[in-house]
């Protein structure tokens, strides 16, 4: 953090003295107005709803230009990362801050791969759900339960203690949301295999069974392993700041995690991929690419609640960097599988183009975000609905480990506790009861 030699003086028109606060530069980006002694020097809040221009933090994680369409993890472009590294090597960059060499690699690599399996008593959980459990219930439930099983990680205080949870989390979280997947369908788990990649082990996970061999598709594990890369951190987003604030009251790693967990299942955030597959298979129900008109004006009438899955966001003004990537990826996979005449493809691919050239998405400057072709490809995976936002989980939570390791080794953080302008009664005194209305 740099001081400017700018300053920002905030005067009132009540006659209350002026207030002078310091600027603060960044390496890119906007500059930040150090507020902290505002209520202690008059008295009054900031009110911010929403947190709209509010830094909550200084991070040197992930930086995303709004109105370029740009994404840095840890200032590599997010199209070099997505086409010159896979996951783990993005997971070592965002928890070391640098890109790890060919011993590095291999050494974390192993590492993750040693710790797939979950504790053999985790399966219970999963029977106290009913098969047709939503993922994400299943998912905030067990990795907060894995709590109870590694007590010799939850030292938040100690950086060894750290890095096994952060280990453990970004290894077992394809475990577990194969093993959600599994329970739902009824079929057996299907444990880790070390002699496999982090991309593949998952995808066996998934769809093998123990009646035959998995035969792994290197292009669909690379294709999924693109997807982590894509959705692996996001700067302050709504579910990493969620596991900020859980972290900064000192709770452990894994109860940090399934707070993230929960927050992202909205359909505001994570759960728009599964709300934006969903939207596009009703409209090719009723009709398809025919339909797609009256569906906009749908979604132009405020009265109707009715959204455009998939499009705007709070910081990309322009072209989210992910969703251009994520397209690619649609077309490699589709054409793998010779399902390029995939209809919700070219539904989807229809619907952005009118989108895009209609006035009402043009003046709010919404475009398609990483959730618009996420399940479309997702879907060509094999890949159910409901467990999009069940693997949006499994690439963030490595982000979320390093921006909540980050908050803990920053000297400047303090319990996250923000105030409120209050608008209730006042103070009355409680009457008897044979005086209440
Ligand atoms: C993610 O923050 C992150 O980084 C999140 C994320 C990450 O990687 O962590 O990128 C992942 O959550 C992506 C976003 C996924 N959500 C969706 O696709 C759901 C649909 N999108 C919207 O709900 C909305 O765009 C948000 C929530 C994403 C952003 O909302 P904002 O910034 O609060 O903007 P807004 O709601 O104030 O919208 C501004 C205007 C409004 O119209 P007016 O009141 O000005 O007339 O745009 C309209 C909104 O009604 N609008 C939409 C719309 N999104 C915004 N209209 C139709 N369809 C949409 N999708």
């Amino acid at each position: 953090m740099i001081n400017s030699d700018n300053k920002a003086t905030l005067s009132f028109s009540d006659g209350s003295p002026a207030v002078e606060f310091p600027v603060y530069k960044g390496t890119i980006g906007p500059d930040v107005i150090d507020i902290r002694k505002l209520y202690g020097s008059t008295g009054k809040f900031t009110y911010d709803p929403g947190f709209m221009s509010t830094a909550a933090c200084n991070s040197s994680i992930t930086y995303i230009d709004g109105d370029k369409g740009e994404l840095l993890y840890r200032g590599y472009p997010i199209e070099q990362l997505a086409v010159n590294c896979d996951f783990l090597e993005t997971c070592y960059l965002l928890l070391n801050g640098e890109l790890p060499n060919a011993g590095q690699k291999k050494s974390f690599t192993d590492l993750v791969t040693k710790h797939t399996m979950v504790h053999e008593q985790m399966q219970f959980f999963f029977r106290g759900f009913r098969r047709d459990a939503h993922p994400m219930s299943v998912l905030v439930g067990t990795v907060g339960a894995l709590a109870s099983f590694y007590h010799d990680s939850l030292d938040i205080t100690d950086p060894h203690h750290r890095e096994v949870s952060a280990i453990r989390l970004i290894a077992k979280m394809p475990t577990l949301v194969a093993m959600a997947y599994k329970y739902s369908v009824g079929q057996p788990f299907v444990y880790p295999r070390n002699d496999l990649s982090y991309s593949a082990n998952f995808m066996r996970m998934m769809f093998g069974t123990p009646c035959e061999e998995y035969k792994v598709n290197d292009v669909l594990v690379r294709a999924l392993d693109r997807i982590l890369i894509l959705h692996a951190d996001h700067e302050q987003n709504a579910s990493t700041s969620t596991v900020r604030l859980a972290g900064s009251s000192g709770a452990n790693p894994f109860a940090c995690i399934a707070a993230g967990i929960a927050c992202l299942w909205g359909p505001a955030h994570g759960g728009a991929n599964e709300a934006a597959l969903t939207m596009l298979q009703d409209i090719q129900k009723q009709g398809g690419v025919e339909k797609i008109g009256e569906f906009i004006k749908q979604v132009k009438d405020k009265n109707s609640n009715v959204k455009l899955m998939g499009f705007g966001h709070r910081v990309y003004k322009n072209y989210d960097p992910r969703a251009k990537l994520m397209r690619e990826t649609c077309h490699e996979v589709l054409h793998e599988l010779g399902l390029q005449n995939d209809p919700l493809f070219k539904l989807a691919m229809a619907l952005e183009k009118i989108a895009l050239e209609d006035d009402y998405f043009v003046q709010r400057k919404l475009y398609p975000n990483v959730d618009f072709y996420s399940g479309i490809v997702q879907s060509a995976l094999g890949i159910p609905v409901s467990l999009f936002t069940g693997i949006f989980a499994m690439a963030r939570t490595v982000g979320w480990i390093a921006q909540w390791n980050e908050m803990i080794s920053d000297p400047e953080q303090k319990i996250g506790r923000p105030r409120q302008l209050f608008v209730g009664s006042p103070t009355r005194d409680v009457p008897p009861m044979t005086k209440r209305g």
